[in-house]
């Protein structure tokens, strides 16, 4: 809550500054408000906090993030921030619910990885084995750190997982339970 309430202040301290900026700049006032779009655009994007949004696709809740990219670690910790843990899935169906809702060509980081043992993919919130629904060609292991999942909406021929490298930075799929 204090974050949220935290972006607010620093944008009329950031206008504020910037409307005497262009002030002593060209010696007429100009109205910082005028700017504010710009202004919000400059703020880092990890001073935005996602908000937990939770949907049920099939019989679970999913939180689909679509803006803030993260690692695979930092996406992890934001899923529980949220309330819930990085996503797995338990069959085709609910794959196929999942992936209609992505935008396509982008990347989302799964709760599935195999840190233990190479092509052996666990969930991250139940440990158990995950379904797997690999895109063509997959796991495709090009770098050294690919011990991550992501998915992706590429063509109804070709999505599903994918090996990713952990430090990328995906926006990535929640999940509310820990039974998958
Ligand atoms: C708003 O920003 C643009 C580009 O940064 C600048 O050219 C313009 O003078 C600014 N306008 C005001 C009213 O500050
Ligand atoms: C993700 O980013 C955090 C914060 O910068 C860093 O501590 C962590 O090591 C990174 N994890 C990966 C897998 O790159």
């Amino acid at each position: 809550m204090v974050k949220y309430g935290a972006v607010p202040i620093l944008v009329l301290l950031a206008a504020g500054h910037y409307g005497s900026l262009a002030e002593s700049e060209n010696g007429e006032f100009q109205n910082p408000w005028d700017n504010l779009t710009d202004l919000l655009g400059r703020i880092p994007l990890r001073m935005a906090t996602p908000q937990p949004n939770f949907q049920l696709i099939g019989s679970r809740y999913f939180h689909i993030e679509q803006n803030i990219k993260q690692n695979w670690t930092t996406a992890a910790s934001t899923c529980r921030q949220l309330g819930g843990y990085l996503a797995a899935m338990k069959d085709e169906e609910e794959a196929k619910a999942i992936i209609a809702r992505l935008t396509p060509f982008k990347y989302y980081y799964m709760g599935i990885n195999d840190h233990e043992k190479r092509r052996s993919f666990v969930s991250l919130a139940s440990g158990k084995p995950a379904f797997l629904k690999w895109s063509k060609g997959e796991p495709d292991y090009v770098y050294h750190d690919q011990n991550c999942v992501s998915i992706l909406n590429f063509n109804p021929d070709d999505e599903g997982l994918m090996v990713a490298p952990c430090s990328n930075k995906y926006t990535f799929i929640c999940q509310k339970d820990t039974e998958i």
